[in-house]
């Protein structure tokens, strides 16, 4: 067990380059069982999350090697192993691997992935669509044998753009003999990366980035070289914590439109921002103006992974704002953390209601999952006083040496041993 020392109070200065995007690694990885040949995936993020899904692919017979930051990964031969309840239990989202492993072999079996600290994350819309396909599906003891011998495109229809159904839908798709159609697609960037990363292996997928995908299956996939798009949520983070610090960083390595609700939430708060090609910068020189309504919803809409940093800034701001989470049933849990720091927040179902306070103070807390632990990271870097956060592999799941950034940028933070 791992904690952070943070000693706030320090406005953020200085320059950083965000890693690549967790949330396009992942899916790419799984797609990469859709190929026998080598792939490389360059600017990898280390993380957590991007090491327990390596262990699944590892588990189903794949190498997997880091050089650096390139990762090279080669699905030769596939060992249909039951993905159990260890595995997916460490990473919620591994269901979409169900897609690139029916696409191979036609035939999976993945445990339940199972609820998390921010919701219940059923995999309904998952597991219709697959059965769209015509794939057979038996629960058998909680986990989910997949016969996909009669496989056949189809067209899709979500009942919501669901990331990880359109995503294991996709994979599903990409070596059926006819054309499959996703309509309600999700729109997230990362649809978009892993669209162009299956079509770079020679896949042919039309429309990501709409609601309606088309993929048009080919015989065979070949491998590539590929680097994720940049992380979004990481840049939102560090422009966030810039405003709850008052400070003054250049975040590099972004694409604007797929942070312009983000920059857009900021510049309502206040925050001087100027944007580049791959850069924006962040100027904040008072406290927080209140946002009288933040709601998050599906791409292009304000995220819900970045509702947790902007509550923890929020709660400094010059009055009240009332948030309002549509994507995930649980995801205030970090707010009850806030609350010792001296916030004054009150959530109800889905709505938090954050009346602004002039400062926080250092406390002592406990992070209990990814964006949650980012928020309180973000208060505590502007709180006055020594914060001493715990729970750190919940940050380490998204956040490549979180601590590193933040105190190239100035703060005042170091990782250390809990006991
Ligand atoms: C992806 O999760 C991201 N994870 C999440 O990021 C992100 O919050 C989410 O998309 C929304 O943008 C990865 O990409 C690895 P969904 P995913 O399916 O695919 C409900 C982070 O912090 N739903 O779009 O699981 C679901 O319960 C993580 O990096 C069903 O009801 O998200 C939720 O309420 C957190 N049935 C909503 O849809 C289903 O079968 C959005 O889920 C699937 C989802």
């Amino acid at each position: 067990m791992q904690k952070l020392i943070i000693d706030g109070g320090q406005p953020l200065k200085g320059e950083i380059t965000v890693q690549a995007a967790k949330n396009s690694a992942l899916p790419i990885i799984a797609a990469c069982i859709l190929t026998e040949e080598p792939v490389e995936i360059i600017n990898c993020p280390h993380l957590r999350d991007i090491d327990a899904m390596l262990d699944i692919m590892r588990h189903l017979g794949c190498q997997a090697e880091f050089d650096g930051d390139k990762l090279t990964i080669t699905c030769r031969d596939i060992a249909l192993n039951v993905i159990n309840n260890d595995l997916t239990g460490k990473l919620r989202s591994s269901i979409f691997i169900l897609g690139s492993i029916l696409s191979r072999c036609r035939r999976a079996y993945i445990s339940r992935p199972g609820g998390c600290e921010i919701g219940l994350r059923p995999i309904d819309l998952h597991i219709a669509g697959l059965k769209s396909l015509n794939v057979q599906i038996e629960d058998d003891y909680g986990v989910i044998c997949c016969d996909g011998s009669e496989m056949a495109p189809a067209t899709i229809s979500l009942e919501f753009a669901s990331v990880g159904a359109t995503e294991n839908l996709m994979m599903a798709g990409v070596l059926l003999d006819g054309e499959t159609t996703i309509v309600n697609a999700a729109r997230e960037p990362e649809i978009v990366d892993l669209a162009a990363f299956i079509n770079a292996m020679g896949g042919k997928v039309e429309g990501a980035g709409s609601s309606v995908i088309k993929i048009t299956g080919v015989k065979k996939l070949h491998g590539c070289s590929f680097e994720p798009m940049p992380d979004r949520i990481c840049a939102g983070t560090y422009l966030a914590a810039a405003a709850a610090t008052g400070g003054n960083i250049v975040v590099n390595n972004i694409v604007p439109e797929h942070i312009f609700s983000i920059t857009d939430r900021l510049r309502k708060v206040g925050a001087k921002i100027t944007v580049r090609r791959n850069s924006a910068r962040i100027v904040m020189q008072e406290r927080p103006r209140p946002i009288h309504k933040l709601e998050t919803n599906v791409y292009p809409a304000f995220p819900t992974d970045m509702q947790p940093q902007f509550t923890a800034m929020l709660a400094i701001a010059t009055g009240s704002s009332v948030v309002i989470e549509n994507l995930f049933e649980n995801r205030y849990g970090f707010t009850g953390e806030l609350v010792k720091m001296g916030a004054n927040i009150t959530v109800r179902d889905r709505v938090a209601v954050v009346h602004g306070v002039p400062k926080l103070f250092g406390a002592t807390l406990k992070a209990s999952d990814l964006r949650g632990g980012a928020a309180l990271v973000t208060a505590a870097l502007g709180a006055e006083g020594r914060s001493v956060v715990y729970g750190v592999e919940h940050i380490d799941r998204g956040y490549e040496y979180i601590e590193r950034v933040f105190s190239s940028l100035g703060a005042n933070i170091r990782r250390t041993t809990a006991f």
